[in-house]
């Protein structure tokens, strides 16, 4: 980083780290390899801190200025209210949110779902959204994780999850039914500090663009 303006960003700690840490690192943020259970990292001779923030509460702390920007699953942005500008597409942490079901259940091949559909899911907007759009009355009920579990155990007919690699469905003999969206990790900021501390914002946009074709 060359501008004099000290940047406060936040970075996701679990999924998203390994690859966040690399790219902020080619981007001239020096990003330590090991960072324990420290909250905050000062960094760059005191011209960056790094918060290290569950990926969900990122946009909290752009919208309210704790940080300048941050790195955050779009996938989190869907189902959030938070005012935060997008500035950049990363491109990595690719996943689908997808409506998956057992195998069994036959959903994916046309079978007719239930008239009242329960649905499993951490992504509650973005799957009342999906069914509302079809007409398809559901019950969404709200999990925080292993959400694959619900339909083994009768709680739910169906789940709005994330996919990546598709291992967690397969292990548990069940199948994409429809793709609802791509998420890709995505550079937020905070738009009274994009104004505010432009140069080094910009800078740090040019960088991490830069890095994501080369
Ligand atoms: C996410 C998602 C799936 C899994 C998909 O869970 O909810 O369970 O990853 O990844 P895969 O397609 O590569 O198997 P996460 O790891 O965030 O944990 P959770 O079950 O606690 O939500």
């Amino acid at each position: 980083m060359t501008s004099s303006e000290r940047l406060v960003i936040a970075v996701p700690k679990g999924a998203l780290y390994p690859e966040t840490a690399v790219r902020l690192r080619e981007a001239g943020i020096a990003v330590p390899q090991d960072v324990g259970r420290r909250l905050t990292v000062e960094t760059n001779e005191g011209a960056a801190e790094l918060l290290f923030l569950r990926p969900t509460d990122v946009p909290a702390y752009v919208e309210f200025g704790a940080a300048d920007c941050g790195v955050v699953g779009k996938d989190v942005l869907w189902e959030t209210d938070r005012s935060v500008s997008e500035l950049a597409d990363l491109g990595f942490g690719a996943c689908r949110l997808v409506v998956a079901a057992r195998r069994v259940d036959g959903y994916h091949e046309g079978a007719r779902y239930p008239t009242f559909l329960r649905v499993a899911t951490k992504f509650q907007r973005s799957a009342q959204a999906y069914f509302a759009e079809r007409d398809l009355p559901c019950e969404i009920i709200a999990l925080h994780g292993s959400v694959e579990l619900s339909p083994l155990v009768g709680l739910a007919d169906v789940i709005v999850d994330l996919v990546a690699t598709g291992n967690t469905l397969r292990a548990h003999d069940m199948v994409v039914v429809d793709e609802i969206a791509r998420s890709t990790a995505r550079l937020v900021v905070n738009p009274v500090r994009f104004r505010a501390k432009y140069a080094a914002l910009r800078e740090l946009v040019d960088r991490l663009e830069r890095t994501a074709v080369s």
